[in-house]
């Protein structure tokens, strides 16, 4: 008798806790927001940083009703180790996709392998092509506006050429010019060039192209295709524009390497406004640069991913056509740079 009343506690008791388990287990899948990150090249400085930005968002987000966790994947390059790595990711419980694509054009089986799990997927920093992202209501871009970052890169150089007659270094009226470019098709990279051309040109500066060259956004490669240039118009340059900073950083490192001093140096400009980017601008070795919001993204990010789980906040956010996110650029001078470099500092 003893024994079946002890048996029958126990049982009880495991029911309870059986009951439990049940309980906490379901509270804690829903407010749980487990984000997988895919990243084109994680050697990228300023998706490094962007990236580091984004974990910080999440865990300041963290509190006792919302669980974060973050995996990153580094794709190094590749769309096809990309998409295996998309799938791993959603097979590990991932409820919220971030996806840095390798290939802009190539979304299609991320696509249908989040779609089918039901995985809302927000697209950053490399730009889906509007009808891509049409493909299911789940989908989400947060980056920022290239034609922006051109029009800025083109203002802050006009206003350095306009102060400084020095720059004109033959005295012909014109300022000869070279362009570094990031990767072909990024939307980044023909858009800010031509903006930033443009831009010059209507202040009313005469520029001539003397030749531009492809470095896809990698401070070893603008060093080298710099030092092809040098070696061709010899003093000639007097103005470099970089899509981004880590070439504009490339191309001073080619001048640097042959022994250059300031007054043989072309000017240059560059866009992130990444810790190095900025330190460059603070050191004068940088004329100017536009600032890429690393936190804004992140923040748009961390946002729109908690919004999707736990179904609050979605409101707030300021979408453009529903779906994307533009966080803006701004311009970093030499009078202001001080605020930039303490705000990535903190
Ligand atoms: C940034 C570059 C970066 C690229 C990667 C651009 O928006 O300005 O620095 O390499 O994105 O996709
Ligand atoms: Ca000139």
């Amino acid at each position: 008798m003893k024994r079946k009343k002890a048996a029958a506690g126990v049982l009880c008791c495991l029911g309870i806790l059986f009951l439990c388990a049940c309980t906490q287990h379901q509270t804690k899948t829903s407010d749980r927001l487990y984000v997988g990150v895919a990243c084109y090249d994680q050697r990228d400085t300023f998706l490094g940083e962007l990236l580091n930005c984004f974990k910080e968002k999440m865990s300041d987000m963290e509190s006792d009703d919302l669980k974060t966790i973050v995996t990153v994947r580094d794709a190094a390059g590749s769309q096809k180790t990309q998409d295996d790595q998309v799938k791993e990711l959603i097979d590990a419980g991932c409820n919220v996709l971030c996806v840095n694509l390798v290939d802009r054009a190539d979304p299609s089986e991320i696509i249908d392998l989040a779609r089918e799990k039901e995985v809302p997927i927000i697209f950053f920093n490399r730009e889906p092509v509007a009808e891509d992202l049409r493909q299911w209501d789940q989908l989400y871009y947060v980056g920022a506006d290239a034609k922006e970052s051109g029009v800025m890169q083109g203002e802050v150089a006009a206003e350095v050429i306009m102060s400084d007659s020095g720059i004109d270094r033959n005295r012909d009226g014109k300022i000869q010019y070279v362009v570094l470019e990031g990767e072909p098709g990024h939307q980044d990279a023909i858009i800010r060039t031509e903006n930033a051309v443009e831009t010059i040109r209507s202040k009313g500066i005469s520029l001539e192209k003397l030749s531009n060259g492809i470095a896809n956004w990698n401070r070893a490669q603008a060093q080298n295709r710099m030092q092809q240039l040098i070696a061709q118009y010899q003093n000639e340059i007097e103005l470099v524009l970089a899509n981004n900073d880590d070439m504009a950083l490339g191309a001073i490192d080619a001048y640097v390497k042959l022994n250059r001093t300031e007054a043989g140096m072309p000017v240059f400009f560059g866009i992130d406004g990444t810790t190095d980017g900025l330190q460059a601008v603070v050191d004068s070795k940088l004329a100017g640069t536009v600032y890429n919001d690393k936190v804004g993204q992140a923040d748009a990010m961390a946002k729109l991913a908690a919004a999707l789980i736990t179904g609050e906040g979605m409101d707030e956010i300021k979408y453009k056509n529903g779906k994307y996110i533009y966080v803006p650029y701004s311009k970093v001078t030499q009078e202001n740079v001080g605020e930039y470099l303490r705000k990535s500092k903190k």
